[in-house]
């Protein structure tokens, strides 16, 4: 029984975000799949589970040393463990290591970013900062998981996590998630030597490595080769420093049931009314209605979907008279200079837009999940169109609780595209613009009936899984694994 199995959870940001107000802390839910993932599981298994992770700001940093954390396990159902890692060492391991280097290398953002080459600043990060937080991780988890817990490595900012926690406990039973793509040895390789090494060895501290899907999980493969390592690719599992990883894929679903009431809630219905009187203010003018929701983030590609939806105006005058998008970003990351910029660059390209279709765009950049609710429930196109994904929730939420039919335009380069892309307006090249905008208006043309049967195909697929289908392989498959059996969930297929 999954219930009864102990789970340390372990990563970089935990379930809740502390954000200071005048007479103490408020809590936000923590940002992103990875916490929104992990929160239920750990829930149910309440006091069988202990989340380990960091405080990532400073007003974390603040609640910690008022002893704010000490509640949080009965407001969440389960123990959480916060550590407080001083934060130059903190920005170095997070900004410099975790969000530049390794997000770019699973990406493969190197050329969409212009990133030519590292230097001693990066790779005295990765000394200095990563590997020690890293090895920091896999003492709390020594101390605070039992010797027969499952200790749950996730993301990359915990790559060398694993090994660190082997070095310290051999039979620790110990799996690493990746909920990111991973590109592979393109990707990866262009860090400095011996930084590609170190996260395939760090990961193959593991017994088990997962990630969404197989594209991603034989990327991992690839680069697994190159280091040298035994792998068999037919079992899907690797030979190294006398030790046996295996490897596979878990691809995350939504809760839809929970996403379907938060959505018909009071606040996010008001958002959708208001949504729907703009539509029509002044008569029946901007009908159609284009939705993104993201963080401001380069693999999401926004950039690129704002100037494919101005190509699209520009030679259509009759969607230009009745299409509008609106925009439910926030910023992320805004500690890196990367992330900055395309925040600007995002500011920049809407007014461009703007200014040659006025009132084409409502854009918003700050976080609310009710408002991008209502707008996930009225779009008659969601447009999903990343660079490289790891799984992309956005495009399967959508579906459950839109309520027009609403056509889903899709890249392949979201994990996602495995399930939905069948169903989907497809993109396949997402740096291809022109091909983005055609897409677009395939989406906006396109016939009801052929809307109505893929929008319910879509809705389908989405709430067939549930979050329990995406835990209860990897526990299963860990604890067979713990007794010394081969993982239950087949090999992923191979490119
Ligand atoms: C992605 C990553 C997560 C991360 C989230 C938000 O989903 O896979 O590990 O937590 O983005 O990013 P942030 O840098 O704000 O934690």
């Amino acid at each position: 029984m999954v219930e009864d199995m102990k789970v340390a959870l372990v990563s970089n940001r935990g379930p809740v975000s502390f954000v200071q107000t005048s007479d103490g802390f408020d809590k936000k839910r923590g940002a992103g799949g990875l916490a929104g993932a992990l929160d239920p599981v750990a829930r149910r298994l309440g006091e069988n589970a202990i989340w380990i992770s960091a405080a990532t700001s400073e007003a974390d940093r603040k609640a910690l040393v008022a002893g704010e954390a000490e509640g949080l396990s009965d407001l969440l159902g389960y123990p959480v463990h916060m550590l407080d890692i001083e934060p130059e060492t903190y920005g170095r391991y997070y900004d410099v290591v975790s969000n530049r280097m390794l997000w770019f290398a699973n990406h493969c953002l190197w050329d969409e970013l212009d990133i030519r080459e590292f230097g001693q600043h990066e790779l005295d990060a990765w000394d200095e900062a990563y590997e020690p937080v890293n090895e920091r991780f896999a003492h709390a988890a020594a101390d605070y998981a039992d010797p027969d817990s499952l200790v749950l490595f996730q993301d990359y900012h915990l790559a060398t996590a694993p090994r660190y926690l082997r070095g310290l406990h051999p039979d620790q039973t110990i799996f690493h998630f990746t909920h990111s793509s991973f590109c592979g040895p393109e990707g990866l390789e262009r860090l400095p030597r011996p930084l590609p090494r170190r996260v395939i060895e760090g990961m193959l501290g593991a017994d088990l490595v997962g990630f969404h899907v197989p594209d991603w999980a034989n990327g991992f493969l690839d680069c697994c080769e190159r280091i040298g390592a035994k792998v068999d690719r037919s079992a899907a599992s690797v030979q190294h420093l006398g030790r046996r990883s295996w490897v596979r894929a878990y691809p995350i679903p939504i809760d839809a049931a929970e996403l379907q009431e938060r959505a018909r809630d009071q606040v996010a219905e008001s958002w959708r009314e208001r949504f729907l009187a703009d539509q029509t203010e002044g008569g029946p003018s901007k009908r159609h209605v284009i939705v993104r929701a993201d963080r401001t983030e380069p693999s999401k590609n926004i950039i690129r979907g704002f100037e494919a939806f101005g190509t699209v105006l520009d030679r259509r005058p009759d969607l230009a008279a009745t299409t509008r998008f609106i925009a439910c970003l926030y910023p992320s990351r805004q500690s890196m200079p990367e992330y900055r910029r395309y925040s600007e660059a995002i500011e920049r390209v809407v007014g461009e837009v703007q200014a040659r279709h006025p009132g084409s765009i409502e854009l918003f950049m700050h976080d609310d999940y009710d408002r991008t609710l209502a707008a996930l429930r009225i779009y008659d196109v969601l447009l999903v169109n990343p660079i490289m994904d790891g799984m992309n929730l956005v495009s399967k939420e959508g579906p459950v609780v839109n309520e027009v039919g609403g056509v889903l335009v899709l890249s392949r380069g979201a994990g996602s595209f495995d399930e939905l892309g069948g169903h989907a307006v497809e993109i396949s090249d997402a740096l291809d613009v022109d091909a983005t905008g055609e897409a677009l208006e395939r989406a906006l043309d396109m016939d009801p009936a052929e809307k109505a049967r893929r929008a319910a195909a879509l809705r389908a697929t989405a709430a067939a899984r549930r979050p329990a289908d995406w835990i209860d392989p990897q526990l299963e498959d860990l604890s067979e694994i713990q007794a010394g059996r081969e993982p239950v969930t087949e090999p992923p297929h191979g490119p």
